[in-house]
């Protein structure tokens, strides 16, 4: 019987190096080991032996099924953990790939300046206003010293709806409407970014919709050379730290003295080149002191109160900072050109 056992023991180690997979160990266990297994079954033959033997052969058993249970406990472990490999190996993920790239839009080189202008002037103390793009005759014109047939009416070339309405020429009805709402309360510091309008052929440098940022500020003892530092500081922040600008005498009926603002040529750096005309300057803005009449027809006291506007085209600045030369590549919207417009 003895020797039995330990055939049944060397028959099953073998066994069970040859087992591949759970099953099968299920299996060499339930053979071996199970209610009806061998083992259990030499156990039920121990009553033929004698008194003397019982015990000897009972330890033996007994040494028997522990070493079986123990081999088959570790095969278990091994076979659980070249199954845990296996899995981790056919799940394995590379996280050194490059990730694939979602398309994103751009933002269009219009929205860029609006927005980098918006920061300056808001650095500076100024809030972002709006105001209607159809607009009255009142605001448009009249609210801003042009009566009805005056001679700088024809500067502006209008899209009139009726009579009294049309689309704004320019985003200075905005000074007048930002007065009327203030009631007559200092400061006023705004500007108002937005599309203005005007019956012009479209060509490179002609659009019949554009996009103005006005500026409007209104305190007491506002001076001449506050609109000179403010745009100095916009001109250096927007083209360059090195900046220089140059104020000339011009004319508009909502300003006076007026000026227009000319940078220092961003392509020659002032030497003189084919797009400064050889003069080192380029224009980029219309400004002024608030005409007094503009002040009272805004509810203000022109002896109380004095004030600076300004008001530039937003497609001009982008054009000269970006050197684009036609200014219908804003409204075509190529995506070959927007695309040059990444988000940095
Ligand atoms: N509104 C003027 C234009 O469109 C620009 C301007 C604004 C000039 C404010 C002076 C003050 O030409």
């Amino acid at each position: 019987m003895q020797e039995r056992l330990q055939q049944l023991k060397q028959a099953a180690l073998s066994r069970l190096s040859e087992v591949t997979d759970m099953q099968q160990l299920q299996e060499l266990r339930v053979k071996y080991l199970g209610k009806k297994g061998e083992l259990t079954e030499i156990l039920r033959g121990m009553g033929s032996l004698s008194a003397e033997e019982r015990p000897v052969v009972g330890q033996l058993v007994n040494e028997v099924r522990s070493a079986l249970e123990s081999a088959i406990a570790d095969k278990q472990a091994s076979l659980e953990q070249a199954a845990l490999e296996a899995r981790l190996a056919s799940e394995a993920l590379d996280v050194t790939l490059p990730g694939r790239p979602l398309p994103a839009g751009t933002m269009h080189p219009l929205a860029r300046i609006i927005e980098q202008t918006e920061d300056i002037f808001i650095g500076l103390g100024f809030e972002v206003a709006e105001g209607p793009e159809v607009e009255t005759d009142l605001f448009n014109f009249e609210m801003l010293n042009l009566p009805k047939n005056h001679p700088a009416r024809d500067m502006q070339d209008s899209f009139y709806i009726t009579e009294e309405i049309l689309l704004r020429t320019q985003t200075s009805p905005v000074q007048a409407r930002t007065m009327l709402d203030k009631g007559g309360k200092t400061p006023i510091k705004i500007i108002c970014p937005g599309k203005v309008y005007r019956r012009d052929d479209d060509d490179a440098t002609h659009s019949h919709q554009f996009m103005q940022i006005e500026g409007l500020v209104v305190d007491k003892g506002v001076r001449m050379s506050d609109l000179k530092g403010t745009l100095l500081t916009f001109a250096r922040q927007m083209f360059g730290e090195n900046q220089q600008i140059r104020l000339r005498p011009s004319f508009f009926p909502f300003t006076e003295p007026s000026v227009e603002v000319d940078i220092q040529c961003i392509f020659c750096g002032g030497k003189g080149c084919r797009t400064c005309k050889q003069t080192g300057w380029i224009e980029i803005l219309g400004a002024g002191m608030v005409h007094p009449r503009v002040l009272e027809m805004g509810g203000y006291d022109p002896k109380e109160v004095s004030g600076f506007a300004f008001g530039m085209g937003v497609e001009r600045i982008a054009m000269l900072k970006y050197g684009i030369e036609d200014i219908r590549h804003f409204y075509t919207n190529d995506v070959r050109f927007l695309r040059q417009f990444n988000r940095v």
